[in-house]
């Protein structure tokens, strides 16, 4: 039951991130939800709740081989659409594309192991926090002696994802020279290439890419650079940020939440606070 396909995470890596995939989840039972009151608000015309991705990033969203998203991410979406009887369907962005996306009202919202940050929530709305994350640095093995920390990535080759909490923390380091990438896994094959020194990164993606061995020769050095965690992002003033919080608890009390954590991570779910920052 906790047996996780490394090697189905593999082949989400490799397959394309540009496609825009719409899936509609399934929810609990088989009929329309009924909702005449709260969520149905903000919803699209269609009806459905439409949720953003970049399905690049296991073991929180990927695709299958068959181009079907999955992960940690895509389960708690779906347990939340369920619970909140909000018809899910997700929508595959680029990451830097997810909060204009917010923005303009083109999805309702997105799941993205999106870090809270102040920054951020100037422009969207979070959830409460879901899962407890950070930053870690990447480096080859041969170089694991030479770089143990942050100062020790000053004037070095950095790859990031653009757009993330990895990126502007790359940025604040002197002297370093930053490549930014559509997506993590492009980022740490760049590192494994021998083309860049260090790669930034959330350190459960990261660790998740080495353990799968799609990619030779990379070490997590030193401790986490940050402690971070995700929520689930929405437009700013959504009446949908109540809905999917009191969905959310259900879940974490009911203890659907800690079902899908250990199936993803094989491990017990540590408490959430109840905010962020
Ligand atoms: N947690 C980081 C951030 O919020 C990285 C998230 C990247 N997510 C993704 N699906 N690629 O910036």
């Amino acid at each position: 039951m906790f047996n996780i396909s490394r090697s189905s995470f593999i082949k989400g890596f490799a397959l394309g991130l540009s496609a825009t995939l719409v899936l509609t989840a399934c929810g609990g039972g088989g009929s329309e939800p009924a909702s005449e009151s709260g969520p149905a608000a903000s919803e699209s015309p269609e009806g459905t709740f439409r949720v953003a991705t970049e399905p690049a990033f296991p073991p929180f969203e990927s695709q299958s081989e068959s181009g079907e998203l999955e992960g940690f991410d895509i389960d708690l979406m779906e347990a939340i659409g369920a619970e909140a009887g909000l018809d899910v369907e997700f929508e595959s962005l680029p990451f830097d594309g997810i909060i204009p996306a917010l923005q303009a009202g083109t999805v309702d919202a997105a799941i993205s192991a999106m870090t809270i940050t102040a920054e951020r929530e100037e422009t969207v709305d979070f959830s409460q926090p879901y899962f407890k994350a950070g930053l870690a640095i990447a480096v080859r093995e041969d170089s694991a002696s030479e770089i143990t920390s942050l100062d020790d990535l000053q004037n070095k080759k950095i790859a990031v994802q653009i757009g993330t909490t990895g990126a502007d923390k790359a940025a604040e380091i002197p002297g370093a020279e930053i490549t930014t990438f559509d997506s993590a896994p492009l980022a740490l094959q760049e590192l494994s290439n021998g083309n860049v020194d260090a790669v930034i990164n959330d350190a459960p993606v990261t660790l998740d890419a080495i353990a799968s061995g799609n990619l030779s020769g990379l070490e997590v050095v030193g401790e986490l650079l940050t402690e971070e965690f995700y929520g689930i992002a929405l437009p700013s003033g959504s009446d949908n940020v109540d809905t999917v919080n009191e969905a959310l608890n259900t879940l974490i009390e009911n203890g659907t939440y800690a079902e899908i954590y250990r199936k993803w991570f094989d491990a017990d779910p540590p408490e959430l606070p109840e905010s962020a920052l």
